[in-house]
Parts: C-alpha cells; sequence; structure tokens
C-alpha cells in the first residue's frame, strides 16, 4: 500500500475509485480483530452485516437480528477500524416502519457504534428513507438483488434478476436509489451481465457478491473465503484458506494432550522468581 492509500476511505473515495476504474475490496467483519485484520490487509470497506446473526449468533436468516446485537458487533469492529470506511448494516425491521424511528436507529449506529455509513435492503420503498438519512448526514449503501432480509418473500435464497422484466426493474430500482442519494449499491446473486449494465449505467459504485467481475468492487462474507463457516460451499464463494480444518485439527489435538498429560509440559510452567507472563 503507498502512503497515499493510507488516508482513510470515505464514501467520496469510493466514487472516485469507481471513476479512475479502481477496484473497491470489502469484507464483513463482526468484532475488533476481523476489523484490524482487515485494515492491517489494506482492505476498503468492513462491513458490520446482519449476516453477523447467521455467522456468529446461531440464527437461521438475518431476521431475528436486533438493533441491539448490530451495536454490540458494530462497536467491537469500529474498535479493530482505522482506514476503512465501516458500514453497519440496518436489521430487519429497524427502518421499515417508521421515519423518525429509522433516523434514530441509523443514528445510533453511527453515535454510539462509529460507523461512518449506514446500509438498507431493498428498492423503491428504501428511497424515501435514504433521503431522510441524508438530510440528518447519514451515508446510505444500497442493496439489491438477493436481498437475505426478504428471503420469506423471495423463496429462498436463490440468484435474482434473471428474468428480463425482472432485469430491468433490477436497473430502475438501482437508478432510484443513486437518485436517492445512495453512495454505493450492493448486488447480490445477480447474473454477471445484468451487473455488468447496472454497474456502466451508474455513476455510483456498485459491490458485487455472486453478481460477476464486472462490479466496481467486491464483498465476501470473512469467514466463508477464510473457509471457517461450516454450512454448505457456495458457488460465488472462494476460500482463501482451510481455517476450520486447522482450527479443529488444533482444538482436537489439545483435548488429546490435556488428556494423555503431554500439555502443559515443562516450559509452559513457572519456574521459581518468574512472575511474567512470556
Ligand atoms: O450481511 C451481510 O454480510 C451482507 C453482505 C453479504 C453484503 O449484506
Amino acid at each position: 500500500m503507498s502512503m497515499a492509500d493510507k488516508a482513510a476511505v470515505t464514501t467520496i473515495k469510493l466514487v472516485e475509485m469507481k471513476q479512475k476504474g479502481i477496484k473497491i475490496t470489502a469484507l464483513t467483519a463482526y468484532d475488533t480483530p476481523s476489523a484490524r485484520l482487515l485494515n492491517e490487509a489494506g482492505v476498503d470497506v468492513v462491513l458490520v452485516g446482519d449476516s453477523v446473526g447467521m455467522v456468529k449468533l446461531g440464527y437461521e436468516s438475518t431476521i431475528p437480528v436486533t438493533m441491539d446485537e448490530m451495536l454490540h458487533h458494530v462497536k467491537a469492529a469500529k474498535r479493530g477500524n482505522s482506514r476503512a470506511l465501516l458500514v453497519a448494516d440496518m436489521p430487519y425491521l429497524s427502518y421499515e416502519l417508521d421515519v423518525k424511528e429509522t433516523l434514530r436507529n441509523a443514528g445510533r449506529l453511527m453515535k454510539e457504534g462509529g460507523a461512518h455509513a449506514v446500509k438498507l435492503e431493498g428498492g423503491i420503498e428504501t428511497a424515501p428513507m435514504i433521503k431522510e438519512l441524508l438530510k440528518i448526514n447519514i451515508p446510505v449503501m444500497g442493496h439489491l438483488g438477493l436481498t437475505p432480509q426478504a428471503v420469506n418473500r423471495l423463496g429462498g435464497y436463490k440468484v435474482q434478476g434473471r428474468k428480463p422484466q425482472e432485469a430491468e426493474h433490477m436497473l430502475t430500482e438501482a437508478k432510484i436509489l443513486e437518485g436517492a442519494g445512495a453512495f454505493a449499491v450492493v448486488l447480490e446473486c445477480v447474473p454477471p451481465t445484468l451487473a455488468r449494465e447496472i454497474t456502466r449505467k451508474l455513476s455510483i459504485p456498485t459491490i458485487g457478491i455472486g453478481a460477476g467481475s464486472h462490479c466496481d468492487g467486491q464483498i465476501l462474507v470473512l469467514d466463508d473465503m477464510l473457509g471457517l463457516s461450516d454450512g454448505p460451499e457456495l458457488k460465488f464463494v472462494k476460500r482463501y484458506a482451510d481455517l476450520r480444518r486447522a482450527a479443529l485439527a488444533a482444538v482436537a489435538a489439545y483435548a488429546r494432550e490435556v488428556r494423555d498429560g503431554s500439555f502443559p509440559a515443562a516450559e509452559h510452567e513457572f519456574a521459581d522468581r518468574i512472575n511474567t507472563l512470556r
């Protein structure tokens, strides 16, 4: 990373990156060490996604995730964040019902959580909220395609925008989000041709997940790309490591050594007069 790249990432910088053809890197993080890791590796956007519900909290979908749970994780990620733009997901029912409630919830993610921006799922229906959030200086990232909070209406986790009318509708929605003032849009599980068209027609960046290589940036769930997740392998995820297997082997070795008495060994014991822990 050059000196110039060490400057904090802003929403404006992301738009400039699109203009210059520089790809945007984004990953999720839900705690301090992960956010620190992403910053050290120079990732541009750290998203505290409501995927935390499935990845860390054992829920079957993102729907049960509460504002308090999101805030807890946003605060933790904030403590590990230095350069990246920290974006917090607004959980299901925290932004759909009432303008004042939406502003208060988003405001908490910014003021108490330390996020730089929030992300909302949905199209046309979110445009009025995006405008209201901008009035109180809260930047918004949109999210189209497979929006997991809508899994029950969508009938499962499926690729979106395959039919020509659906594709046309998604393009219209993307333009509406841009018009409402969103600074970027996540495109999740969308055919690459549609993602390319949306990317070409918008002046704000598209961040793809399962949306092919033409988006202005890419995002993955950190635990998926590190091979820490134990769920089924998803087509759009590339596993850059196999940490679950390594962790399982380490924990099994520890249990074995405790049982057979080979851990702790002499080098792990405090000899006379040694008080320091290292
Ligand atoms: O919740 C999340 O992690 C997300 C990303 C996968 C885009 O919304």
